[in-house]
This record gives structure tokens, sequence and C-alpha cells, in this order.
């Protein structure tokens, strides 16, 4: 405040009391309350500017001046003056002030005003002209006919001082919060951001944000995941992502041959298979399906793994074809005297590695006669004893596999039956022709 060497007629005692209210109510000698938004005496908080805005107490209070005083509104008070003192740069813009009447004094002007060349009372800027006692962390504000002293945005006063607002006391941020000369800033941890209010953290959605997932990727609150596609497993890195050998697990996948595909994998079988329910593999069965190239001279017999065509007319000298699979020996030919009166051609197939024994096929007579018996006999083709005959009852016997093995390889068994009535001395043989394919593999 200063010091005003004169003043307008009989108003000393007036201009001592606006000292004393002015003094009272400016801001630069009472302290901020310790609160953000609540301002001093003479100010209001004002949201929407997030500043402290002067109260017009001349407005606010009823009969703030009394008798014949007039109300100036000033910043953070008020001041009363005669109806008669010349109020110069009026705060609120009532006009021009009215020239002050030239005087004899030195400064015939109120305190913070100065005579011009025109002889009227002009304001003082004390803050440009040095003359103010703002302190270093202080700002000056020129007022008409004072200045004042206040403490820049985030700064409070503290005694003489402005000092720093630790506004990071208030709670502001969601997270964290870093307090700056004036000013704060609020941070988030990882994963999330900072909100339009500057304020609160929301989470950053890094799959939109290129996360580094090979594959897919899940986000969630604060962080993300890396997953991978079925048959991919994800990597020690928790990014990338690596196929799955689904064929080193096991041997169980496939019957025959896994191949590991990316992202999953197969089973294969070998030629002459097909692959039945994706593990399986099935003989094809070429006869069936035309896939062979028998001529219309043979028949087309299937087995496990392949097809052969055999010749429909099988029969040799002194042997008669009677029909497809069956030839004779005619008894009007002595040559057929020692032989087996008929020669049938069948045909079977087994796989590999059979558990044994194992019934592989049943020979039955067709033709049963009064008194007479049937005995069933390997006559050919089991030179190493693979096979055996099983007697299952007199016009019955069953094939039997007396060893395991290997294919592929073939067998050509004649299985005779003799067919013997003691009554009558009478003795016949016939033979069943049973070609065996053994297939390379177990199914
Ligand atoms: C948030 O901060 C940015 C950058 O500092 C600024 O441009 C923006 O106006 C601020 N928003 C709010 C609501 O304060
Ligand atoms: C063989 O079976 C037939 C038909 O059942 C029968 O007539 C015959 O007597 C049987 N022979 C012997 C030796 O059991």
């Amino acid at each position: 405040m200063l010091p005003f060497a004169s003043c307008l007629p009989g108003s000393l005692l007036l201009w001592a009391l606006l000292l004393l209210l002015l003094g009272a109510a400016s801001p630069q000698d009472s302290e901020e309350p310790d609160s953000y938004t609540e301002c001093t005496d003479g100010y209001e908080w004002d949201p929407d500017s997030q500043h402290c805005r002067d109260v017009n107490e001349c407005l606010t209070i009823p009969e703030a001046c009394k008798g014949e005083m007039k109300c100036i509104n000033h910043y953070g008070g008020y001041l009363c003056l005669p109806r008669s003192a010349a109020v110069i740069n009026d705060l609120h813009g009532e006009g021009p002030p009215p020239p002050v009447p030239p005087a004899q004094h030195p400064n015939p002007c109120p305190p913070g005003y100065e005579p011009d060349d025109q002889e009227s009372c002009v304001d003082v800027d004390e803050c440009a002209q040095a003359l103010h006692d703002c302190r270093p962390s202080q700002e000056c504000h020129n007022l008409p006919g004072s200045y004042q002293c206040t403490c820049p945005d985030g700064y409070r006063k503290i005694g003489p001082e402005c000092v720093d607002i630790d506004e990071c006391r208030y709670r502001y941020c969601q997270h964290r919060c870093v307090n700056l000369p004036g000013s704060f800033r609020c941070q988030c941890e990882p994963g999330f951001q900072l909100g339009p209010n500057n304020r609160s953290c929301v989470d950053v959605n890094e799959c939109d944000m290129g996360a580094p997932c090979e594959q897919r990727c899940f986000n969630s609150y604060g962080t993300f995941l890396c997953r991978c596609h079925q048959g991919y497993e994800l990597h020690r890195d928790g990014f990338s992502c690596s196929d799955i050998d689904e064929c080193s697990y096991s041997s169980y996948l496939c019957q025959y041959r896994c191949v590991n595909e990316p992202g999953r994998f197969s089973c294969h079988c070998p030629q002459g298979y097909q692959l039945l329910a994706t593990r399986l593999c099935q003989d094809i069965d070429e006869c069936e399906s035309g896939a062979h190239q028998c001529s219309e001279a043979q028949t087309c017999v299937n087995f496990y793994g392949g097809y052969r065509c055999v010749d429909t007319n099988r029969c040799v000298e002194p042997y008669v074809q009677v029909s497809d699979n069956r030839c004779l020996c005619p008894a009007s030919n002595p040559l057929c005297r020692e032989q087996p009166s008929s020669i049938v051609h069948r045909y079977m197939s087994i796989t590999s590695e059979r558990s044994v024994p194992a019934d592989v096929f049943q020979i039955q007579a067709t033709s049963v006669y009064p008194g007479a018996y049937n005995a069933f006999q390997i006559r050919a083709g089991n030179s190493q004893g693979d096979f055996y005959i099983r007697q299952i009852n007199n016009v019955s016997a069953m094939l039997v596999l007396a060893r395991p093995v290997t294919g592929p390889r073939e067998y050509v068994l004649d299985l005779e039956m003799v067919t013997m009535n003691s009554l009558m001395s009478y003795r016949a043989s016939s033979v069943l022709r049973l070609t065996v394919f053994v297939g390379a593999y177990t199914f």
C-alpha cells in the first residue's frame, strides 16, 4: 500500500478508514485456506474458470457504505468514497472520470494516482515502475489507484511467500500423481492411459494397438494375453506360437502313418487302403469298386492291400470245368482213378501277425451220404506246418493258422476231404484248393 501525501478536503479520516478496509481485505495479507477450491475473503471460487473471482461487495453487501459515501468495488474488497470524490478508471465502466480540479498541492490526486499534463489524475502503474513490494515469488497486478501481489496459478500464499500447491495431496489422480511447480500431472500404470479428463486412467486395448501376439490376442483390464490357434502352443515368450507335433505325442494317433502339419496332423494309409474315420486304414476292395484291371476271362480276387486276376477256367487235364470254380475228373477217364474226383478253387486273405492259433477257414461237406464218414487233411501247400486241420464233426472241419505269419506272402493249400463208407468199402476224395493271401500289414 502506497503512502499518500494529500487528500481531498475534509476526508483525512475517510482515507484512513479506507486504508484499514483495504488492508483487512487484501489477499496479500491473508493466507489462502488449505483447500484448492476455496478463495480468500473478497473472492469466490469460479468452477468454470477454475480461478478465484472477485466479489462485487457493492452489489452483494446491503449498505456497504453508509451515509454520503459511495461504494467502489475493488479486487478483494471495496472502497467507500465521498460522493464528491473523483473516481479514476472506474472498474465498472461508468464512463470517463470527471476531471480533477486543479490544485495548488504538488500532487493533488488520491493515493495511487498522479496528475498528468492536463492536470487530471491518472493511475500509477506501480508494477511497471517497480513501486511495489511484491516478493519475487509473487505476481504484481496493477489496479486503479493501487496494485495487488498475487500468487501464480498453482501457488498459494504461506506467510509472505507463494508456495507451490502440492495438488497430489488432494487425490486428483486415479493412479499416480506427479507434482510440478505450479501444476501437477497424472500418470497411469502400464496398460492404462489417461482419460479425457487427464485424471482418470482407462484400460488400453493392446490388441487394437498392435500387441505382438502372433495368432490371437485377448485384451484384459490393464494387460493382454496371447493365445494360439488349435494345434499350436504358446512359446515361452508369451507371444509367438509354434506348431504342436501331434505325431510325437502318441503312436496310436494313426493306424499306419502320422504326418504332422501346421496346426494339425493327418493319418495316411499304405497303397491299397483308404482312410476310415481319420485314423484307421481299410482295405480297398478293388474288385467291388471296379478299380481292377481283370479281363472278361478272369475273376477278380481281392485281398488285404491289393487284388489278383485269376483265370476263370483253372482246370488242367484230366480235369474239366463244370462251374466257375469247380473242376471235375470224369470217372470214365482212367487217369482219374487215383485223383481226387473234384477240385474246387477258393481264395481268402488274412492280415499279418495274427495271434495264433486262429481259425481261418471252415470246410463243410456239401453232400452227406448215409453211413459215410468224412475225414479232412491238408494234402499240399503246408510244408512248414503253418496250418493244421481241426475236425469239428463228421461233415466239417476248421483250418487253423498255427504260427504268426508275416506278409506279403501267399499259400496254396489243398484241403482234402476223404469220404469213406466201410460197409460198402467206398472211398472218395475231393480237394478244396484254397489260396491264402497274407497282407503286408496287421490291418
Ligand atoms: C489434457 O491434457 C492435454 C495435454 O496436456 C490438454 O490438451 C487437454 O486440454 C487436457 N484436457 C483436460 C480435460 O484438461
Ligand atoms: C456221419 O454223419 C452222417 C450224417 O449225419 C451219418 O449218417 C453217419 O453215420 C456218420 N458216420 C459216423 C461214422 O459217425
